[in-house]
């Protein structure tokens, strides 16, 4: 190879490893710096080369304090939980750090090679993980709590049902239906955590999607008049019933509709669409296996009932957008971050899907619930 080609092969080599590659020499001057390190910290290579590792880092101090290690000892130094700073966004980028010494034929040590390897996806399973953990015990805590709760839950509920239908004092009438609401509030509330910890069965019937949509919309009458809110109901005629957990699907919608009408405190509009919509679905090999199918991906059409709550409230935030579906997220003062959650996980347990976005006509969210028609 003549030393051109040589070099290009060497700079093939870093541009295509992943990891990033800072090389600097004896003096903290960088020789190196492949395109992997340019991305992570959005700095342009042309910018560092020949510059001192200290004035490209220098809000990375403990960057330059291992280097300095490195090539003062010629040991190896390593740091898994490393943060640089992205430039482009301000962002810290987590990664493993491993610097090793730079050595000549002789072994004398001329500088340092920096390994910087991109921990983002590795955090975020690490992440997953937790929460699912956190999930898990959470599940056993809240299932082990339920009855505890419930009962003398249903019992105060109860007691204050008797006292406002036998009392004939308007005032006191007011109070028991505080106690009431705010006892349902806290059954809803463990019912919320209950589903969320582990597969509940599905009381699988032939539901009417309509009715169920009707349904809620009694069941919000309250707030819905009282703030002032307008509904709109599109509904198409021609869709056929879904095999469905009624109870279930009442309540993904609710919740839903719940957080339309907190959206839109001093009035506006609710519109609820239902349409047909036509998915294709990826169907596993699974046995049976169809006649001289060789356990092949099969594509298949299905019919779904398409489910659209439009509100013209403030639309989602938008660092919320990627996080409604995490247990307790919220930013409301008094959300318990649970209503969303618990709607994906009921439409996922029913094989539909459920997506959320900012309205493009206008202002407000679009919350779309699919459902497969049988
Ligand atoms: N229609 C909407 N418009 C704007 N933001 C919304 C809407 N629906 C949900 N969000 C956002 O998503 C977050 C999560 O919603 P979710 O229903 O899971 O919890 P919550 O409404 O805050 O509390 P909870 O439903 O448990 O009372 C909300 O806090 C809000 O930021
Ligand atoms: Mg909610």
């Amino acid at each position: 190879m003549t030393s051109d080609s040589l070099k290009t092969y060497y700079e093939n080599i870093l541009a295509s490893i992943q990891d990033g590659i800072i090389v600097v020499s004896n003096d903290y001057a960088i020789t190196t710096f492949n395109p992997a390190i340019e991305e992570m910290s959005g700095i342009s290579s042309s910018h560092v080369i020949g510059k001192s590792l200290e004035s490209v880092f220098s809000g990375e101090s403990r960057l330059v304090e291992l280097t300095g290690k490195t090539i003062g000892s010629g040991v190896t130094y390593s740091d898994s939980d490393f943060q640089i700073i992205r430039r482009r966004d301000r962002k810290p980028f987590p990664v493993s750090l491993v610097i090793s010494p730079l050595s000549d034929e002789n072994g004398n040590t001329t500088g340092a090679i920096l390994v910087l390897r991109d921990m983002t996806r590795a955090r975020e399973l690490e992440d997953t993980l937790k929460k699912a953990d956190r999930l898990a015990s959470l599940g056993t805590l809240a299932a082990g709590m339920a009855h505890e709760i419930k009962n003398p839950l249903g019992g105060l509920r109860g007691a204050a049902q008797l006292l406002k239908e036998e009392t004939g004092d308007e005032k006191y009438k007011e109070y028991l239906d505080v106690i009431i609401k705010e006892a349902d509030r806290v059954n809803s509330l463990v019912e919320n955590l209950l589903n969320l910890s582990g597969p509940k069965p599905l009381k699988l019937k032939s539901v009417n999607i309509h009715k169920i949509l009707d349904g809620v919309l009694l069941l919000e009458k309250g707030i819905l008049t009282e703030s002032g809110i307008k509904v709109i109901r599109i509904y198409d005629p021609s869709i056929p019933s879904v095999i469905a957990d009624e109870g279930q699907i009442t309540q993904v919608l609710l919740n839903i509709v719940k957080n339309a009408a907190e959206a839109m405190p001093n009035g506006g509009e609710l519109t609820l669409i239902t349409k047909i919509f036509y998915d294709y679905i990826i169907i596993p090999p699974h046995p049976p296996l169809r006649k001289g199918g060789g356990g092949e991906l099969g594509r298949r059409e299905t019919k779904m009932v398409l489910v659209e709550v439009l509100d013209t409230g403030g639309g989602f935030q938008e660092d919320a957008l990627s996080q409604v579906f995490t247990p307790f997220f919220s930013t409301k003062s008094k959300g318990t971050g649970l209503g969303l959650a618990v709607s994906h996980k009921i439409v996922e347990d029913h094989r539909g899907r459920i997506k959320v976005q900012n309205r493009t006509d206008g202002k407000g969210a679009a919350v779309q619930v699919f459902l497969p028609i049988a």
